[in-house]
């Protein structure tokens, strides 16, 4: 078993990545940081608190990480969030409040006091902008040759961005902290490359709501409102992207993905901000600092992600 950190900004996709944690046996899942983006970072601590509960892993810490990007003096809410995951971020479905609080210790100390004590044996997978770990490593910048591996949903490199014609939504929050992350840590990058390959649909989503379970049903409802969104600002997919479970599915098994070696960095012009690219002038360095995933095999991620969300939803 692998211990995992989550940093996300939970929202429809987030929760899902959440709920893949906590169903692979392969992940022990240790702790949760809170980042802003699809909303505002509060209301992303209650929804991984509120989504924890539903699932029955009430052993797993909460933290509250940073609430904007260092250039803002408050977080700007995206403007397609709430239509893409509701006004709270988990599809306007109503979960009982919380029982638990969310930790009172710093989310960043906690992520660096838990890279020296795993080490190695320990993943983090960010699936909200990157403000968090970038200010994670100004603070203890060894943990980047410490930690087992960061596994990023983020960026694109063959396809454009998601928020503008250049930038995927967490880069865009924050593509400074996202342009030092990804020169200073090795990672390995799913982006919209292979997210938008990996899609589910209501065909799935029956399957948990006919678990007649709170988990099963809670969970039909918040991803239904996620494909109706995607109806609307993606029709040709038909059917939902899976950002940030693949991110974690991949960080597990990096087989679900072919990845190439590149020098990525992120452009924090404002004509082309947000965007993520490989340095042309480096594609004869053998050391490369990002591992991009540019081709899924689809079927055994799906198959896998409803393997273990199916089973999870089963029992809660
Ligand atoms: C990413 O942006 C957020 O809206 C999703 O949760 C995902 O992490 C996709 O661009
Ligand atoms: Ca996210």
């Amino acid at each position: 078993q692998k211990k995992m950190i989550l940093d996300l900004d939970t929202g429809i996709d987030d929760a899902m990545a959440i709920a893949y944690a906590v169903a692979d046996p392969d992940v022990d899942l240790i702790g949760i940081i809170g980042s802003y983006g699809n909303v505002y970072v509060e209301d992303g601590v209650q929804n991984s608190l509120k989504i924890l509960e539903l699932l029955g892993a009430t052993d797993v810490p909460v933290y509250q990480g940073l609430s904007h990007s260092s250039e803002s003096d408050h977080f700007d809410r995206m403007p397609v969030s709430a239509q893409i995951h509701g006004e709270n971020g988990i599809g306007d479905v109503q979960l009982p409040d919380p029982k638990r609080q969310p930790e009172t210790g710093d989310a960043i100390d906690f992520f660096i006091d838990a890279v020296k004590k795993y080490g190695k044996d320990l993943i983090l997978v960010p699936t909200g902008p990157l403000t968090n770990l970038d200010a994670a490593i100004q603070k203890a910048p060894e943990i980047t040759k410490e930690i087992g591996n960061i596994t990023i949903m983020g960026g694109a490199v063959t396809v454009p961005g998601n928020v503008t014609n250049v930038a995927e939504a967490n880069i865009q929050q924050d593509a400074t902290a996202a342009d030092h992350v990804f020169r200073k840590a090795p990672l390995t990058q799913v982006g919209l490359d292979v997210t938008l390959r990996t899609l589910l649909t209501y065909k799935e989503t029956q399957q948990w709501r006919d678990l007649h379970t709170k988990s099963g049903e809670a969970f039909a409802d918040i991803v239904d409102y996620y494909i109706k969104a995607y109806e609307v600002t993606s029709p040709d997919l038909h059917g939902c992207a899976l950002h940030d479970p693949f991110a974690v599915g991949v960080a597990i098994n990096p087989d679900f993905v072919q990845t190439i070696g590149l020098n990525m960095y992120v452009t924090t012009d404002e004509k082309y901000y947000g965007r993520t690219t490989g340095d042309p002038a480096r594609l004869d360095d053998p050391n490369t600092n990002v591992k991009v995933a540019v081709n899924a095999d689809v079927d055994a991620y799906l198959k896998a992600f409803m393997e273990h969300l199916t089973g999870l939803f089963s029992k809660h």
